[in-house]
Order: structure tokens, then C-alpha cells, then sequence
């Protein structure tokens, strides 16, 4: 697949439904990046459930959007570079939030596009934003200190896992719910595993050595919110899942508003340590080829082996 004559390929869903029917690779014009962009050679692109629900019309099923650009964060070369960018061709990048980046080349506002640590691999690095900035927004909005003895649902998610290790980091102590197949790889990170898929309130008031104070959630079913209201008062319940629950007096956090965008972006720089120095491991739990995107989508959204899924041209 290589850039031919100005074009190149992404992926776009053509309809709503099941990703594997739904999404194709389309040719694609590689544009002139404008003074304060950056084109991007796509080498890895992280794979997460918001892109699956939105080919699968869980955000929305206008026929208008069609067809809809895929991929929210990609790792790789700076292919050109506007003269107000800041970058250079060949600077190794991650990009993110980032527009259709399934796909061999992404253009983003250089406000965008980081520096890789030479340290972080290419599919960690394209892996590791959306879910890292997501935990940092949680950990923030909920101001957890060491004090705090914090219950994360669903903890070996990506999200999930990012959010124990920051607080295990805090000095917090953590309660995490997962599968049974997980709770080592829990216990490595420094948290209490209890079990959700029995008697949820009974399993963690057996481990919790010290009364819950917080609660991050990143399940959203009711099982989840039901037994943290009868833990915490509401306002310390942050979901970023439990979109139903609101009426609950539990915060809900998709990004978009100003404290949330501000956590988001200025944790950036310290994921990025964080991940080239190993404090923060994200796990890959496949690699598809870029024509496979839609495997990948269908992988994501349902069950799945701890870790993240990326693509590459
Ligand atoms: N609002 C936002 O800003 C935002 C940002 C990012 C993601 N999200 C959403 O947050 C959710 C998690 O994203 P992710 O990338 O972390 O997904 P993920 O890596 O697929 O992790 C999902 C986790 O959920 C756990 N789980 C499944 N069923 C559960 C249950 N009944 N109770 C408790 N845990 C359960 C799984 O645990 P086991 O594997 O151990 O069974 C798995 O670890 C998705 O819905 C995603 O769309 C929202």
C-alpha cells in the first residue's frame, strides 16, 4: 500500500453495522499540510471501543456523517511539515487527538502532535493517549490523594488498568474489579482483584482493608454504579461509561467539558514520560493490518484479552 502519485488509503465505514460489514479501505489524498499542520506517515493507530460504537450507531446513525472517518490516535513519521509547525520531516510522532487515522497518512493541527520517546515502541505509543488521558481526567476530576481508598470497575481495561497504576503510584489504596484471568496481572499493579460477576458489594467489603472514599468506573453498568452508591456519596463517582446514570448525582465524563479538556491536555507530556520509562505499561493484544480494521473493531468491541488493539499499514 504505498503512496502513489499524491494518494494513498484509509478507512471509512460506508454504513452503520457490524464492523466487519461495514468498514473498507477508500483511496485517500495526501494533503498539503497547511502552515500549522503536520502529515503524518502512519506506522501503528490504537484501536478502542468509541471507534467501534461509532460504526456500530451506538453515537448516532445519521446518514449525513456517512462515510465516516476512523481512529482517534496514531504513532509515526512527520511526512510533511507546515512552516509554523515546529516539526521536521522524519521527527518520530504520536498524534493525538487525531482525525481518521486508520489510515497510511494523518493530518493533524501540530497543537496535536507530540514527540515519541525514542524509549516507547511505535504500537504503545499509539496506544497509550486516548486511555492515558482518559485516566488522568478521571484521577483529576475525582482529586485523589493517598488517603483515598479507591475502587476502580473494571481495573485490567485500558483505561481501567492506567487509572490503578496512577493511584497505586498516589499511594492510594485499590480495589479493582476484573475477570478471575486477571486478577494477577492486578495484583502486579499494586491492587486488591475482587471478582464482578458475583456478589459485587460482599467481595469487595472482604478485601477492602479501609472504608471506600472514591470510586472510578469505566464498566457503566448498573451492578457497577448501584453498589458504588452504596459505598460513596455520588459526587465521588466518576464514570466514564454509566451514561444512563446521570439522574444518580454520579459525574460522567466523555472529554468535552473545559475542566475535563484541560486534565486531558496537560497530562500529555506526562503520559508520555510515563510510558518511555515503564511506570506505565500499555499491554497490545493484537496488531491488524490496516485492511483489517474491521476485525479489529469487532475484536474491540466485544470480549476480549487484556490489552489494546492496533492496526498498521
Ligand atoms: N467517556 C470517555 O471519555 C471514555 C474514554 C475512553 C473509553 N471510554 C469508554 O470506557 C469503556 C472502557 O474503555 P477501555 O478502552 O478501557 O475498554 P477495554 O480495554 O475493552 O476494557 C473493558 C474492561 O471492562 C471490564 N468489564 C467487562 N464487563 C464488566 C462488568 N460487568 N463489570 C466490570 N468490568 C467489566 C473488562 O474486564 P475483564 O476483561 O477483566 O473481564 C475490561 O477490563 C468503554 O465503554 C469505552 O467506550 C470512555
Amino acid at each position: 500500500m504505498a503512496q502513489k502519485d499524491g494518494m494513498a488509503q484509509k478507512i471509512v465505514a460506508t454504513r452503520y453495522g457490524e464492523p466487519t460489514e461495514s468498514v473498507r479501505l477508500v483511496p485517500a489524498d495526501v494533503a498539503e499540510p497547511g502552515p500549522d499542520e503536520v502529515v503524518v506517515r502512519v506506522l501503528a493507530a490504537g484501536v478502542n471501543p468509541f471507534d467501534a460504537k461509532l460504526v456500530r450507531g451506538q453515537m448516532g446513525t445519521d446518514p449525513a456523517k456517512l462515510p465516516l472517518d476512523l481512529g482517534g490516535e496514531a504513532a509515526g513519521v512527520v511526512h510533511a511539515a507546515g512552516a509554523d509547525s515546529g516539526f521536521a520531516i522524519g521527527d518520530e510522532v504520536v498524534v493525538y487527538p487525531a482525525r481518521a487515522a486508520f489510515a497510511e497518512f494523518v493530518t493533524a493541527p501540530a497543537a496535536n502532535v507530540h514527540r515519541k520517546p525514542s524509549a516507547l515502541g511505535w504500537e504503545r505509543a499509539a496506544a497509550l493517549l486516548l486511555a492515558g488521558v482518559t485516566a488522568a481526567d478521571i484521577a483529576a476530576t475525582l482529586g485523589l490523594t493517598a488517603d483515598d481508598v479507591l475502587l476502580v470497575h473494571g481495573g485490567a481495561g485500558a483505561v481501567g488498568s492506567i487509572v490503578v497504576a496512577r493511584a497505586v503510584a498516589l499511594g492510594a489504596t485499590v480495589i479493582a474489579t476484573a475477570s478471575a484471568a486477571n486478577h494477577d496481572y492486578l495484583r502486579g499493579l499494586g491492587a486488591l482483584p475482587v471478582a464482578y460477576d458475583g456478589d459485587l458489594a460482599t467481595a469487595i467489603g472482604a478485601v477492602a482493608p479501609a472504608p471506600v472514599t472514591a470510586v472510578a468506573d469505566t464498566a457503566g453498568t448498573d451492578a457497577a454504579i448501584d453498589v458504588s452508591l452504596g459505598l460513596v456519596p455520588a459526587d465521588r463517582v466518576v464514570s466514564i461509561a454509566a451514561w444512563g446514570r446521570t439522574g444518580d448525582g454520579i459525574t460522567v465524563i466523555d472529554g468535552s467539558g473545559p475542566q475535563s479538556k484541560r486534565h486531558r491536555r496537560d497530562a500529555v507530556p506526562g503520559l508520555l514520560e510515563d510510558a518511555a520509562a515503564g511506570r506505565i505499561v500499555v499491554e497490545i493484544a493484537g496488531v491488524y493490518d490496516l485492511a483489517d480494521t474491521g476485525r479489529a473493531l469487532a475484536a474491540v468491541a466485544g470480549r476480549h484479552p487484556r490489552g489494546k488493539f492496533v492496526v498498521r499499514p
